[in-house]
């Protein structure tokens, strides 16, 4: 018995934790069992690693540096959570995974390929998403989100220069375009309800086998 394993990516501010959370309500309503983690996180080391990476205190490790570090806290969350859930035939729906670090640190951060290459055959092995969606938004509707939340403060790689938001966008369409049979490419513009609607008919077409509504 194994389950499914959804990600969802894309640039910051594109809505993915309340999509992640609308999929796995509806997922519920249909008495398929969720875990619902995050990247990076979803264990205790990961968590740590997380508050030391976000608040900015690796950046002087440069882009290769912080790789390590992402597909540390990968490893342990891929281990302790994902794949155990996984093989007790639940589904895994998590914000954000590998293909973050290919784009973060990889395209826009120019992480060498074959070193990021290396860190997923440890980090991930065979534990590949099902599929994926990208949510898509210009960088500036993005930025503009998150400036719009209330009562916090940009972390390490939100405060970033719009090109560089720019050019990670892009990365991400390009890993669609590459993998098409795992990616998904929504537009992230659209109505919070249209989005859900969107994710909601890939899923039953892709993994129910399920007519789209
Ligand atoms: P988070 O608050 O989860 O951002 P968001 O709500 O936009 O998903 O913070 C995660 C940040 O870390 C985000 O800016 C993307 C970045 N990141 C990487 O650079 N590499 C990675 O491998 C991962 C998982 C995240």
């Amino acid at each position: 018995m194994t389950g499914k394993f959804i990600t969802f990516e894309g640039g910051d501010g594109a809505g993915k934790s309340t999509q992640i959370r609308r999929l796995a309500t509806a997922l519920a309503a249909r008495r398929i069992t969720v875990t619902l983690t995050r990247e990076p996180g979803g264990t205790a080391v990961a968590e740590s690693i997380r508050r030391f990476i976000l608040s900015g205190r690796a950046e002087p490790l440069g882009a290769e540096g912080e790789a390590i570090l992402f597909s540390a806290a990968r490893a342990d969350h891929v281990d302790c959570v994902i794949r155990p859930a996984l093989a007790r035939g639940e589904w895994v729906l998590s914000d954000r995974f590998a293909d973050s670090t290919r784009v973060y640190q990889g395209v826009a951060g120019g992480a060498d390929v074959r070193l990021l290459r290396a860190l997923d055959r440890v980090a991930i092995g065979d534990t590949r998403p099902d599929l994926t969606f990208i949510l898509d938004v210009p960088a500036a509707v993005g930025l503009a989100r998150v400036r719009g939340r209330a009562g916090s403060a940009p972390d390490r790689f939100e405060g970033d220069e719009i090109d560089l938001q720019e050019k990670r966008r892009q990365a991400f369409l390009d890993i669609a375009a590459r993998e098409p049979e795992r990616c998904v490419v929504i537009d992230a513009t659209q109505a919070e309800d249209a989005v859900a609607a969107a994710i909601w008919n890939v899923v039953t077409a892709r993994l129910l086998g399920e007519e789209a509504a």
